[in-house]
């Protein structure tokens, strides 16, 4: 028998999306509600079999405080995370698959998704977490409205995520970007839609 590369391929993904418990976390990161990266981010989702776990988290409704670097000042450890940093945690660490679903804001992430990002040094760092080792191997991927017409607009975002998933040892499932400013506008954008009919489920990444 002669396997084709679409046979193949169609195997490699019925085996790794039936048998691996994935669980996804969706981090929305507008400063509204209903934009067009929830928009956008949903319509991706949803095409996620029903066997895959889906938490979504507003980050408006998780705020953190300003983040501390406390990496030299000595005698402060990095203390065990409590309330909304705890969650979060808990939330990244329970996760296979992290979702950025931020804005496009000044060329790059938001500044809540971004907060959220730079805690990850600090959960570097504290004691008994293992957060390294158990962020090698899950899966970062990110959605993002902008209103500009060129994709390239968005490329210091793309790298942000990508280069930290890299520096984790995580897998990287790039960025959906879909065109729009008011709310609703990324439903026009019927090639983001298309987009996001398979953007979770063609990559070969689990
Ligand atoms: C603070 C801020 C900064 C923005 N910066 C950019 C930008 O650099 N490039 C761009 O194309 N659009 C920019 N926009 C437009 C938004 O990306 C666009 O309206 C997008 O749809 C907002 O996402 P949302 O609908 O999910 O909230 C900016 C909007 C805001 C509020």
């Amino acid at each position: 028998m002669v396997l084709t590369k679409d046979y193949m391929r169609v195997q490699y993904l019925h085996v790794h999306t039936s048998t691996a418990a994935r669980s996804f976390l969706f981090l929305l990161g507008s400063a509204r509600e209903g934009g067009n990266t929830e928009t956008l981010t949903k319509a991706a989702a949803e095409q996620l079999p029903g066997t895959v776990e889906q938490r979504w988290l507003n980050l408006r409704d998780v705020p953190l405080e300003p983040f501390q670097d406390l990496r030299h000042t000595s005698g402060r450890d990095h203390a065990e995370p409590v309330g909304n940093e705890k969650l979060l945690l808990e939330a990244t660490l329970a996760a296979t698959d992290l979702v950025i679903a931020s804005p496009l804001y000044w060329y790059s992430v938001s500044a809540d998704a971004k907060l959220y990002l730079d805690y990850w040094s600090g959960w570097m760092r504290v004691p008994g977490v293992e957060f390294r080792q158990r962020m090698a191997g899950k899966t970062l991927w990110g959605v993002s409205a902008l209103s500009e017409e060129d994709p390239a607009q968005a490329d210091p975002l793309v790298n942000t995520l990508r280069l930290s998933a890299e520096y984790l040892r995580m897998n990287w499932g790039g960025v959906l970007l879909g065109n729009g400013s008011k709310p609703d506008d990324v439903l026009a954008d019927s090639a983001a839609l298309l987009r996001a009919k398979t953007f979770f489920t063609s990559l070969p990444v689990y």
